[in-house]
């Protein structure tokens, strides 16, 4: 029998068992929990037994999830329907020495970084200044991964910020670029334009947008013009000077970039020292994933744990559950991480998937999430798998009771998922407030929590620049292990093509009324209402 078979068995016959029960074994929480540098990861609130976690590390074995991740880190093409490398991971090991097609590759890493950092400082201290005197404002203009990671990173270092001002622009509608210039100057306001391929219609048109903007208010508008690109012919067909180019390879994927130069707008905001603090979180998760057994390695448990609950038990979503406002954006970075990577219905054979691909991810920061979609999470007839985030501390000491507040709000969600309140003591209650016979009964009954609803909690000491890296770098690695043991590519994106395509069939219809008679009749109505 085969480990999904031998899971899919084992599950059939501990599924009615109570997450409570699991905890008569008076050393659970530690027997399924782990560390890995000041991190602590719980994940003893699941179903999963001893017997369950052996099936699936050997689920993780017999996929080849070892040999796959030392192929990774040694630069190898895993990327195989791109023929790429995949090699992020070299962007933050910067002693380290990698070779890609027998080349090395750490001298250009090593050479641009050195570049974002001399900008950085040069920025920050004002020896680059605009046209109005020091830089005050930086703009990064770019999608997806050219915006996601330095925009979430951006929000969790902000204790940290003590450069220019940085500001996200990224959707095609025109309100974005038009909101967030309005009440900036030009004249000290630096534009990066951030895109590993410098072709992506949001990020030109905002450009062009950007352009105009600072053409209006100084007179070369180019000199406050950065890029970010792999596409360096590009960039200088923009107008950008060399020496304001930051250049990446092919190898980095758009949603695993925030580590090299599409982090700029990070480095920028918070100076190159936090910056390198990041880099190495990043690393120290890296050396832990290569070196740990997957028994206590925390990106192969978060992973397995994600098999588990999808695969296994048939949950289609999962909550990312940040208690800490400084991560209100990694619900959305984990969006396109997760869904962009392990969103695939064919294995990398080219074989339709055998199996459901990953899950939905989504999720809010807590407190707020408790008032908002908890209801469901806790009394919906649909079970969703919750991963809760928590520091031991925060950046505001002055405030510490409410921080004690905010640990105890998300410590007592984990416990009531795994409780929940049963009939009788609903009932109980309701006596208790006076009421009796069938009221008594139908308001007992909506006091009902099911309870038995799995959760995780990684818990970590304070949102550092090194704590932000080690746990972008270990989601990086549990979306990894779950491609590897789903048999996909997590490293292209062929899903995001078609629509980019018949946007630009459409633009014409818009722009001029093009013939749209090869339209279908609803695409047709809907053109008919937008040209008036
Ligand atoms: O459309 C998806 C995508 O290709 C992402 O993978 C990528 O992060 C984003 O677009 C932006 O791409 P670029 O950096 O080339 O502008």
């Amino acid at each position: 029998m085969g480990s999904w078979d031998d899971l899919a068995a084992h599950h059939a016959g501990v599924k009615r068992r109570t997450l409570a029960e699991l905890f008569e074994n008076r050393s659970r929480s530690a027997e399924f929990s782990a560390h890995a540098d000041g991190l602590l990861f719980d994940y003893s609130k699941t179903n999963i037994d001893a017997t369950a976690r052996g099936l699936l590390v050997r689920l993780a074995e017999d996929a080849g999830v070892a040999a796959r991740r030392d192929a990774m880190f040694a630069g190898a093409k895993i990327n195989e329907t791109e023929g790429r490398a995949v090699l992020h991971t070299a962007l933050r090991n910067l002693e380290g020495s990698v070779t890609v097609d027998g080349e090395d590759v750490m001298s250009a890493v090593r050479r641009v970084h050195d570049q974002m950092s001399d900008f950085a400082r040069a920025v920050r201290d004002g020896s680059f200044a605009g046209q109005g005197g020091k830089i005050t404002d930086v703009v990064n203009i770019g999608i997806g991964g050219s915006d996601l990671g330095p925009a979430m990173g951006a929000i969790a270092l902000a204790p940290y910020a003590d450069g220019p001002r940085t500001h996200f622009v990224s959707n095609v509608d025109p309100a974005h670029v038009h909101d967030i210039l309005g009440p900036l100057d030009p004249a000290t306001t630096l534009v990066i334009v951030a895109s590993k391929t410098f072709t992506t219609q949001e990020t030109m048109a905002n450009a062009d947008a950007a352009r105009d903007w600072m053409a209006a208010g100084v007179k070369d508008p180019a000199a406050q013009f950065a890029a970010v690109s792999t596409a360096l012919d590009k960039t200088s067909a923009f107008g950008i000077a060399e020496e304001r180019v930051f250049g990446f390879a092919d190898w980095v994927g758009g949603r695993y970039s925030m580590w090299g130069p599409i982090g700029l707008s990070l480095m920028l905001a918070v100076g190159p020292e936090h910056f390198d603090e990041f880099l190495a979180g990043g690393r120290a998760m890296d050396e832990h994933f290569l070196s740990t057994p997957f028994v206590d390695n925390l990106p192969v448990l978060l992973a397995l744990v994600g098999i588990w609950h999808n695969q296994v038990c048939g949950h289609a979503t999962r909550a990312v559950l940040p208690y800490d406002q400084h991560l209100s954006r990694l619900p959305a970075y984990l969006q396109q991480l997760e869904m962009e990577s392990n969103g695939k219905s064919v294995a990398m054979d080219g074989e339709t998937l055998a199996r459901d691909s990953g899950p939905v991810v989504w999720g809010e920061p807590g407190t707020n999430g408790q008032h908002a979609f908890y209801q469901l999470i806790h009394q919906g007839t649909r079970v969703i798998p919750c991963e809760f985030l928590l520091g031991r501390e925060g950046h505001e000491p002055e405030l510490a009771p409410m921080h004690r507040l905010l640990a105890a709000n998300c410590l007592a969600q984990s416990e009531a998922l795994m409780k929940g309140r049963s009939l009788e003591t609903a009932r109980k209650m309701m006596e208790a407030k006076g009421l009796e016979g069938d009221e008594l009964e139908r308001q007992a009954r909506h006091r009902v929590f099911p309870g038995n609803r799995p959760s995780t909690t990684l818990l970590y000491p304070k949102l550092t620049p090194f704590v932000l890296g080690q746990i972008i770098a270990l989601y990086e690695h549990r979306v990894f292990v779950e491609g590897v043991i789903l048999g996909i590519n997590s490293f292209d994106q062929w899903g995001v093509e078609l629509g980019k395509e018949l946007a630009q069939t459409l633009v014409p219809m818009l722009e001029n009324g093009a013939d749209a008679s090869a339209k279908d009749g609803s695409t047709r109505m809907l053109l008919d209402y937008l040209r008036g």
